[in-house]
């Protein structure tokens, strides 16, 4: 059978190493995984509650319309349930929504070294992806954004992907660039933003702005969020759409009618109650970030301030030899050639204990893999 040269070329996404893999590969008994920005706490506490309780009722399939937890979102984050629309992880909107609004030889438009689901979801539906440039400092020009958008009046670009925070850069856009785009894009009838906030409460910049509470003033505004960060649930896979009423109509005709399953919706409504756990895994985040900073600085390793829950740093050598030197010291970390960085590597948050081994490790390859 022959398949499109898109799916031919197409290179998958990568996701971390997972930490059985690791042990088997070198033999190794403790490792610590911080490649694929996960929280460091383990589920919520509440949600393993709920779960425990439906455990006897997984011969049934899930509630399609997923109506207590839709409820539960509607009533935390405040937005009305008509608008809301849920994923298994924020990854399956991300391709139904490039399935339902592109056709193929479409474009979607997003900066370079953007969160790059985007990019393997569109090249599988054969639409083509186009980037705007990223300032030196890693942070999205929202204004060559546009710009590419006005000038390439037909490239047929019908998506303007925004990951804010960005993921791998840990960077976000706000203030008044974030005006001008809105004022510039916002409201036409031909293009979507989606606003990628899966990291959003991490945030410490006070220039911020969460499209989660804007979107209502825009007709082609879309939201995603994910629950496996702040509510570390990631192994469930539950990610929500918040967007106009029409965009959820399309939506919810394409969508799986189980695309969410039971465990899944009960572990996310009770995550979305449990206001200690959020706090604390907010808390973790932080005090993490600030020992990074801290010590990546003492070793001499530049990095880019993140408001998310992990780190860019330059290792200023070969990443990928850095990242199997690490491997091989119990030590996995994301290096992040995929998205055009030679030496940079992310490390997500971990525990206090799992930061420092890191850190440990970090230090011992510096005269181990030599500098470039
Ligand atoms: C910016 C961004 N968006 C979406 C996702 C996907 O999240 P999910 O687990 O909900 O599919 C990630 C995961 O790392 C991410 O970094």
């Amino acid at each position: 059978m022959k398949v499109s040269a898109e799916i031919l070329n197409l290179i998958p996404y990568k996701p971390g190493k997972p930490i059985s893999e690791t042990q088997r590969e070198y033999g190794l008994k403790e490792v610590v995984k911080l490649a694929s920005n996960e929280n460091a706490l383990g589920p919520s506490p509440k949600a393993i509650a709920a779960i425990q309780q439906y455990l006897a009722h997984q011969h049934r399939y899930p509630d399609p319309a997923a109506f207590h937890l839709v409820q539960k979102i509607s009533e935390v984050w405040n937005v009305p349930a008509t608008q809301i629309g849920l994923g298994n992880g924020s990854n399956e909107i991300i391709d139904l929504l490039i399935r339902i609004f592109c056709e193929p030889g479409d474009a979607i438009l997003t900066s370079e070294a953007a969160f790059v689901a985007y990019a393997v979801c569109a090249q599988a539906a054969r639409v083509k992806v186009r980037t705007a440039p990223l300032r030196k400092d890693l942070t999205m020009d929202l204004k060559a954004i546009a710009d590419h958008f006005f000038h390439n009046p037909n490239a047929k670009i019908k998506i303007i992907f925004i990951p804010n925070p960005n993921n791998p850069t840990g960077t976000v856009v706000g203030g008044a660039e974030l005006d001008e785009f809105l004022v510039r894009l916002g409201n036409r009838d031909d293009v979507l933003l989606v606003f990628d906030e899966a990291y959003t409460e991490f945030v410490r910049d006070p220039q911020f702005k969460e499209a989660a509470k804007f979107y209502q003033n825009y007709s082609n505004v879309l939201v995603l969020k994910t629950f496996s960060k702040v509510y570390g649930l990631a192994g469930f896979r539950l990610g929500a759409l918040l967007a106009p009423e029409y965009v959820l109509e399309y939506y919810n005709r394409v969508r799986n009618p189980f695309n969410v399953n039971d465990l899944a919706q009960v572990a996310g409504a009770a995550a979305l109650d449990d206001h200690d756990y959020i706090k604390a895994s907010q808390k973790i985040v932080w005090k993490g970030l600030d020992y990074f900073y801290a010590e990546l600085k003492r070793l001499g390793l530049p990095f880019y301030p993140s408001q998310a829950n992990f780190v860019l740093f330059n290792t200023k050598r070969n990443v990928e030899k850095v990242h199997v030197n690490l491997l091989q010291k119990g030590i996995i970390l994301r290096p992040v050639q995929n998205y055009g960085f030679k030496t940079l590597m992310r490390m997500t948050v971990g525990s206090a204990d799992e930061n420092k081994k890191a850190i440990i490790a970090i230090e011992k390859m510096l005269s181990e893999v030599e500098e470039i």
